[in-house]
Formats: structure tokens, C-alpha cells, sequence
């Protein structure tokens, strides 16, 4: 098979494969010949080499899951995320960043050279500038959980919205790692999509009670939602050896909503241009 893309054979470790984009990703990554080993709160039903259990807010169950990863990884994918609300503020963020943070620098030193991380961010996390003070203070600390639970309840003053910190902690996490790992020949990088039809939205929507118009006023121009294959897609193609040299990035997947926002052509409401 012609494997452009270099993911056969390769071991690759995703979270959030239960459901939507991080399903789609699994499901290609399985397709092209990766030994896909898929962490989620969630069962897991793509036929991947490896399902594990865990729940991205407790260091335990990341390190039960971290020991039974191999010891060369070519590629992490981390796609799990919960939003808020209708889950609280500080679950939030440890599952959205903490966790994520946990498990990417639990793993990194089994990245091989040439391999890559890809994270989903969102919209939501793209007014990153004007949060900047506050998510350096969250980022300085160390990576363990338990320092990340303790900040955020001492720090609720800075902390408006869990969901939309999480991404931009995401997003700054992204860029402020890129030239150490480029030392070793790592790339990072995370999308920030546009509305998906996936779990998330279900949730949002229904116990989170978020009105579709709500929803609707972050629609791309041409008007619809995304589909998790829309972005598992992408992350595929970013972790891929053919962005081989594509790194430090937040890549807005989103049919044109960030460039109308950012040529005055729509409202900023997220505060994307600030
Ligand atoms: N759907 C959207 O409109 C949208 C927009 C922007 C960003 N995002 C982000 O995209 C990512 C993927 O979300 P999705 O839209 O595919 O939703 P989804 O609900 O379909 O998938 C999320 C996955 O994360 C898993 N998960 C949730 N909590 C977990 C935990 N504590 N531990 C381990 N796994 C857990 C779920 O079981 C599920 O498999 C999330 O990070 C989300 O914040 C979503």
C-alpha cells in the first residue's frame, strides 16, 4: 500500500476515540495501518490494537494507562474534551488541558524523532491574548493534577469560563512547546474547529441547555455544521510526514469563520483578533 501519509506500521496513542472527531481519527489511523492504542472514559468500538479506560482528570488512571503504552510512539492525538456546561468549571479544565498536559508530557520522551502531537483546541480558546497573564500563571506550574485542582480553586477570579480557558491554555501550551521539542525533531500542533455534531454538541445542547442560536452564531459562512470526520481529517494529516515540517500552529478548521472574523466581515465575539 502507498503509504503516504507513514502511518503504517507506526504505533499512534489518541484519546477521546470513544466518539466523534477522535472517532473519525482512530477509525482513519486504523484504516491506513497504524497500531492504534485509544485512551477514553468511554468504550471504545473502532477496532483499534489497544482500548484502555481513563478518565483524563485522574493521574491514576492516566498512569494505569501510561504503562501499558509502548515504549516508541509515533504520533499522540489528544481529542478528548467535555464542555461547560454542562460539566463544572474545574472538571473542565482538568479534563480539557490538565489531563491532556499529564498524558503529553508522561509520553513525550517515548516520541520518536520525526513524530508529532496534535491537540483539539476550539474557537472557544482563540481570544488566548487577553487571558495570556492568567494561563501562564496555570501553565508555570507543574504538570501534576492535583497542583492544576488546587490553582483553580484559589484562582477562581481568573478563571470566567472553564471551557473557553481550557482551549486557550491549549492553544498557548502549543506554541509555547514547539521550539524545545523541535530540538528533538517533534512537531506540535492543535486545530481549533468550528461546531461539530458529535457528543459534545449533544451534551452542550441538551443538559448544558445552550440554545441552537446560540450555537449558530458560530457557524462557518457556508452554514453547517461540521461532521467528526471534518476534523479527524485534518489532525490525521497534521500529525502526518507530510506536515513534516508544520509545528507551533493553531490551525482554525472552520470553512472561513476565523478569516471573516478577522477581515471585519463578521462580529469577534470570542475576542479572535484582540
Ligand atoms: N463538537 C464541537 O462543536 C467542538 C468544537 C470545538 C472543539 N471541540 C473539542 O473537540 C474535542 C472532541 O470532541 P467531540 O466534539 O468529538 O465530542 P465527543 O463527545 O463526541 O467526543 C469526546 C470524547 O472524549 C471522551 N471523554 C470525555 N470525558 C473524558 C474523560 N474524563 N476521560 C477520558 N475521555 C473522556 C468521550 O468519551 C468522547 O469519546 C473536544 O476536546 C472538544 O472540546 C468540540
Amino acid at each position: 500500500m502507498n503509504d503516504i501519509l507513514g502511518y503504517q506500521g507506526q504505533n499512534v496513542v489518541i484519546t477521546g476515540a470513544a466518539s466523534g472527531m477522535g472517532r473519525a481519527a482512530a477509525q482513519l489511523l486504523v484504516d491506513l495501518g497504524a497500531q492504534v492504542y485509544a485512551l477514553d472514559i468511554a468504550e471504545v468500538t473502532v477496532p483499534v490494537a489497544r482500548a484502555l479506560k481513563v478518565d483524563m482528570k485522574d493521574a491514576a488512571s492516566l498512569d494505569a494507562a501510561i504503562a501499558q503504552l509502548p515504549a516508541d510512539i509515533y504520533a499522540l492525538f489528544n481529542c478528548a474534551g467535555v464542555p461547560s456546561p454542562p460539566f463544572g468549571r474545574d472538571d473542565t479544565v482538568l479534563i480539557n488541558f490538565s489531563g491532556l498536559r499529564y498524558l503529553t508530557e508522561s509520553l513525550e520522551s517515548r516520541i520518536t524523532e520525526g513524530g508529532a502531537i496534535a491537540s483539539i483546541a476550539s474557537t472557544a480558546g482563540m481570544g488566548w491574548r487577553g487571558a495570556l497573564d492568567g494561563v501562564r500563571r496555570f501553565l508555570a506550574l507543574d504538570k501534576g493534577l492535583d497542583s492544576a485542582r488546587q490553582w483553580l480553586q484559589d484562582n477562581s477570579e481568573t478563571v470566567f469560563d472553564g471551557y473557553s480557558f481550557s482551549k486557550q491554555c491549549i492553544i498557548v501550551y502549543t506554541m509555547s512547546r514547539a521550539a524545545e521539542l523541535a530540538a528533538r525533531g517533534i512537531r506540535i500542533n492543535c486545530i481549533a474547529p468550528s461546531p461539530t455534531e458529535s457528543g459534545f454538541m449533544v451534551a452542550l445542547k441538551g443538559e448544558g441547555q445552550i440554545p441552537d442560536e446560540a450555537v449558530e452564531l458560530f457557524l462557518p459562512p457556508n452554514g453547517r455544521y461540521a461532521t467528526g470526520a471534518d476534523m479527524g481529517q485534518p489532525l490525521v494529516l497534521l500529525n502526518s510526514k507530510l506536515a513534516g515540517f508544520v509545528s507551533g500552529l493553531n490551525i482554525p478548521v472552520d470553512f472561513g469563520y476565523t478569516a471573516q472574523v478577522l477581515m471585519g466581515q463578521r462580529d469577534d465575539l470570542m475576542g479572535i483578533g484582540a
